[in-house]
């Protein structure tokens, strides 16, 4: 099980000190991986202070090249020397507001693994493409997308979240049945592309998921951590949702 908090644009780096402080004992003798993805501003506190701790650290997307005249961007390569050893990419916020699509997250996910970075890489349908029933279409395209080029030796090292865009901060949860049919087709996406080795990638369920819901989502059989945004920027709340993973 890999939980993984998602801060979004929240916390300072002193609010981030203080989170990470709380957090750290509470975390310690959970059963499954632990990451927290902080903004940008807050990476490098994030690696010493969970030093020689369960708690991993990730960052929020990165860019596609090395280095280069692409003001305001993070490179993979940037990442990595700070420590850091996740990144989200393709968030459904970034498809929304910064114009991501399903060819520059693949892009981004070849420039993760060249660096060694575990990309957890976000999929997830609208409520329209829900109720127009095309829902597993885009998913499919999704993931495919995401991977094109991506060798199985590769894959193994990546972790996928299926996001309903309908749930995400809006405290409407898919229902445990809805979350393991869509974790199921990617399951399936992935075995058709790499065979068994789509059994070892981790695929999170991420949507309000809270204190309240995640041992139900967890217990199914496809979903095999979480994504959390809201829930994750509790030190309480967070800390029931890794014990429920364990
Ligand atoms: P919420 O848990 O706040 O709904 O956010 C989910 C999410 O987008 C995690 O990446």
């Amino acid at each position: 099980m890999v939980i993984a908090g998602n801060w979004k644009m929240n916390n300072t780096r002193e609010e981030s000190k203080k989170l990470i402080k709380e957090l750290i004992p509470l975390a310690k003798d959970v059963n499954c991986k632990v990451v927290i993805c902080v903004p940008y501003t807050s990476l490098e506190t994030a690696i010493e202070l969970t030093k020689g701790t369960n708690i991993e650290v990730g960052a929020q997307n990165c860019h596609f090249k090395d280095s280069g005249a692409y003001t305001g961007e993070i490179s993979a390569k940037m990442l990595k020397e700070l420590g850091v050893k996740y990144v989200i990419l393709g968030h459904s916020e970034r498809r929304q507001y910064f114009n991501e699509t399903d060819l520059t997250v693949n892009r981004r996910v070849h420039a993760a693994l060249r660096e060694g970075l575990i990309p957890i890489i976000c999929v997830g349908e609208s409520l329209k493409e829900r109720e127009d029933g095309i829902m597993n279409e885009v998913i499919s395209i999704q993931v495919s997308s995401a991977y094109t080029g991506i060798r199985a030796e590769q894959a193994k090292d990546t972790v996928i979240a299926y996001e309903p865009v309908w749930a995400i901060g809006t405290g409407k949860t898919a229902t445990d049945e809805q979350a393991e049919e869509v974790c199921a087709l990617i399951r399936r996406v992935m075995k058709d592309h790499y065979g068994d080795v789509a059994n070892d990638i981790p695929i999170q369920y991420g949507g309000s998921m809270n204190a309240a819901n995640a041992a139900g989502l967890l217990a199914k059989p496809n979903i095999d951590g979480g994504l959390i945004g809201g829930a994750s920027l509790k030190a309480k709340d967070f800390a029931v949702i890794l014990n429920a993973a364990g």
